[in-house]
């Protein structure tokens, strides 16, 4: 049961706009020692702690973290929870990858025990990683999707998800069809949208795995539901891209074949988005919809490298969010994945300053999927879902620590660079502690 009233003490890090560059403490609010004011699960009050602490009602429980850095928990932006144990499979790309590997493990998903056990497993490890906010990807059996909003839902995390619609390209245990995929996908709206905090997410696999007709369906329940999501993959791998020229001879691109079907839009989220032509980047800015960094894949997979100064800074500027990709993904930690897109950054010569890879695991990410008002930053009326971050969790982390002299940027960047779930000392979900470090 959540706690009628509570605070939490520490170091507070919320942002208040995109950062414009390294330094841009305009960006941002910190307060040294801050309090944190929950009441029934939302943020009541913010402010130092000095002053809030007087005003408490006697006797309120206070969680203090003198040590620690609360930041909102982290947010991700694309995850396939089956894929827990798919994760680190070697040696192959794309599709090769999805044949060998992720077809085989989530066939057994066709069983509920299986689900919910991996369901458990997966919460439990987004919550230790400091992730409580993640756009699932579930299998295209509907007792999954079951299985992993039921346990959201027990724990009072804000889910999105949605049942895998796959009609052809996939063995015949992973395979709907466009009426069956489209029923049960209403049927599980019914069920979970706006629910609590779980949201539906209508989840056509990508171009490879749906026929028209079931493009088709999906793009009827994006226009018939109020508030759904939709989430896919879009050019992640060339042969992928060959493939899907092959099977839409029509299409002008691959963007375009989900356009078609009125796929894309502000809610939209699609996976990867690494060789894009010019007049896809320029339809994924005009309708508003997000492109998915998922770093760690793209390099797992070898992908190829994100471009974000061309989609983010261009004239035709696209939504950019960030995510882990897991099992594609080879982490869990937002932390990890901030680091490995800041390398794929550097190959391509650009940057993601410390600023701005926090700014996207929280407010930006938040922003992208249209939750501004509920989770990303640490103001009155949002969730208290929070992440209490150590920046000297390990040797190595305390020892680049003693070098900075409370530099808030480069302590940032040394906990992206080297943090993982050892960085991550609790996370709270509407104010109840729901992971703690031992
Ligand atoms: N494209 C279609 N399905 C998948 C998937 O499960 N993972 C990744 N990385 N790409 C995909
Ligand atoms: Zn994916």
């Amino acid at each position: 049961a959540i706690q009628a009233i509570k605070a939490i003490r520490g170091r507070l890090l919320s942002f208040v706009a995109e950062p414009a560059g390294p330094g841009d403490t305009s960006s941002y609010r910190l307060i040294e020692d801050g309090l944190v004011v929950v009441r029934d699960g939302r943020i009541t009050e913010v402010g130092e702690a000095a002053d809030l602490l007087r005003g408490l009602p006697e006797g309120t429980p206070v969680d203090h973290h003198p040590n620690g850095l609360i930041t909102p928990g982290l947010i991700d932006t694309h995850i396939h929870f089956p894929q827990t144990q798919v994760i680190a499979s070697y040696g192959a790309q794309l599709l090769e990858w999805l044949n060998k590997y992720t077809f085989v493990e989530e066939q057994r998903f066709a069983d509920a025990g299986h689900a919910e056990r991996n369901a458990t497993f997966f919460l439990d490890e987004l919550l230790r990683n400091g992730t409580t906010t993640a756009v699932v990807y579930a299998t295209v059996h509907p007792g999954s999707v079951d299985a992993f909003f039921a346990e959201s839902e027990r724990r009072g995390t804000a889910m999105i998800a949605g049942k895998v619609m796959m009609d052809r390209n996939a063995p015949p245990g992973l395979r709907d069809t466009p009426r069956s995929g489209h029923d049960e996908s209403l049927d599980l709206i019914g069920r979970w949208h706006g629910k609590g905090r779980q949201r539906y997410a209508v989840t056509p696999r990508f171009a490879i795995t749906s026929t028209e007709e079931q493009l088709e369906a999906a793009g009827a329940l994006v226009r018939e539901v109020e508030g759904v999501y939709m989430q896919t993959h879009l050019s992640e791998n060339l042969r992928e891209i060959e493939t899907v020229r092959g099977l839409f001879p029509d299409a002008r691109h691959y963007t375009d074949v989900y356009d078609r079907y009125g796929l894309l839009g502000e809610r939209s989220l699609f996976g990867h988005c690494i060789h894009l032509e010019e007049d896809e980047v320029r339809r994924l800015s005009e309708s508003r919809s997000v492109a998915v960094f998922c770093p760690t894949s793209n390099l797992f997979i070898g992908s190829g490298l994100f471009d974000l100064d061309r989609l983010s800074r261009g004239a035709a500027p696209v939504r950019v969010s960030l995510a882990t990709d897991v099992g594609g993904g080879t982490s869990y930690s937002m932390l990890r994945t901030a680091a490995e897109g800041y390398k794929v950054l550097q190959l391509g010569g650009q940057n993601l300053p410390a600023l701005a890879a926090f700014h996207m695991m929280t407010r930006g990410n938040a922003l992208s999927l249209g939750m501004g008002d509920e989770i990303g930053v640490i103001e009155p009326g949002r969730f208290a879902d929070l992440v209490v971050l150590d920046s000297r969790a390990t040797p190595a982390m305390a020892h680049r620590m003693e070098t900075i002299d409370g530099d808030l940027d480069e302590e940032l960047f040394v906990l992206m660079t080297l943090g993982d779930d050892r960085a991550v000392a609790a996370t709270y979900v509407q104010g109840r502690l729901a992971w703690e470090r031992g």
